[in-house]
């Protein structure tokens, strides 16, 4: 039952190994897609800059994005494996990093400008976490809620669309052993809370494509980083690896080339909901 599930905080993201494989592979929003969040959070004029937050920040990468446009960053997260690999790569004097559940947030009632979750807020609690945010923003503070749909495609000369075969096996491989928690859908859950959400200034955006060029070898590592394909690790290594080098076998063969460190463009789909904290609550 979610009620009971949701009392729990779901720790899938703890290994050492884990946090390492997120800090190399893991993709961040883009800049356009930060500035969307950013356009949103200054079109109301009492609107400051003095503070974010970044919820469930993993290894910090979507952390650093905000540095250049808040006097002081602060990413949270439950996994100290995480938070060390965030704190060895900061290079900004704005950033730091905290451990802290997303629904017992270290802030000061309406002390945050900004609160952002990526790629994490489905497994939070989700309604703790929405009150806990109220909380800790300033009347007129923002909060942005972002995802992306986990089937990411690839585009190389004329044989997209055999990669994306490929790729789609891939992941139907790693469905069973997605978390039971997620449910089926990050989209329709994403999509409820935000119908849900009592906010009047708000904005729901379901297509937000963030395409990058990476290498081959660096699709594959995307992949290993979600925790479906870490569920598979762990049950049985052999298999999980069998799947991915198959997998890569196959792309390298379609894209006529031998060098996993071919770049291919990754179109990664997001979704997200942005909405302001009315200055009356
Ligand atoms: C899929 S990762 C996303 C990390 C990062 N935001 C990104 O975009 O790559 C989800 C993160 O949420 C964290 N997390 C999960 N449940 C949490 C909770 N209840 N409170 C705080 N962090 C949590 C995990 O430890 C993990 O680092």
């Amino acid at each position: 039952m979610l009620v009971q599930q949701s009392k729990m905080a779901v720790r899938l993201f703890e290994d050492k190994e884990h946090a390492d494989t997120y800090w190399k592979y893991r993709i961040s929003p883009s800049e356009e897609l930060i500035d969307k969040v950013l356009q949103f959070h200054r079109s109301n004029t009492n609107s400051a800059n003095d503070l974010a937050v970044d919820v469930g920040c993993g290894s910090g990468q979507g952390t650093l994005l905000l540095a250049p446009h808040y006097t002081c960053v602060i990413g949270t997260d439950i996994s100290p494996a995480q938070l060390e690999m965030g704190r060895k790569h900061v290079n900004m004097p704005n950033v730091s990093y905290r451990e802290s559940p997303a629904e017992e947030l270290p802030f000061e009632d309406g002390s945050v400008d900004l609160v952002t979750a990526m790629s994490a807020f489905h497994w939070f609690d989700h309604s703790r976490f929405l009150q806990e945010a109220h909380r800790v923003l300033k009347p007129h503070g923002c909060l942005a809620v972002l995802n992306y749909i986990m089937d990411m495609e690839l585009n190389y000369g004329d044989c997209s669309e055999t990669l994306n075969h490929i790729c789609y096996e891939f992941y139907a491989g790693l469905q069973p052993f997605r978390n039971p928690y997620l449910r089926s859908s990050s989209f329709e859950l994403y999509k409820k809370t935000y119908d849900s959400l009592q906010y009047p200034v708000k904005e729901w955006q379901d297509i937000f494509w963030v395409r990058k060029p990476v290498p081959l070898s660096g699709y594959i590592g995307m992949v290993e980083s979600f925790s479906s394909f870490q569920a598979l690790l762990k049950k049985d290594q052999e298999e999980a690896r069998r799947l991915s080098q198959d997998t890569e076998h196959r792309l390298l063969h379609a894209m006529g080339v031998t060098s996993s460190e071919t770049e291919v463009i990754m179109g990664v789909k997001y979704f997200y909901f942005l909405a302001r904290k009315p200055a009356n609550d």
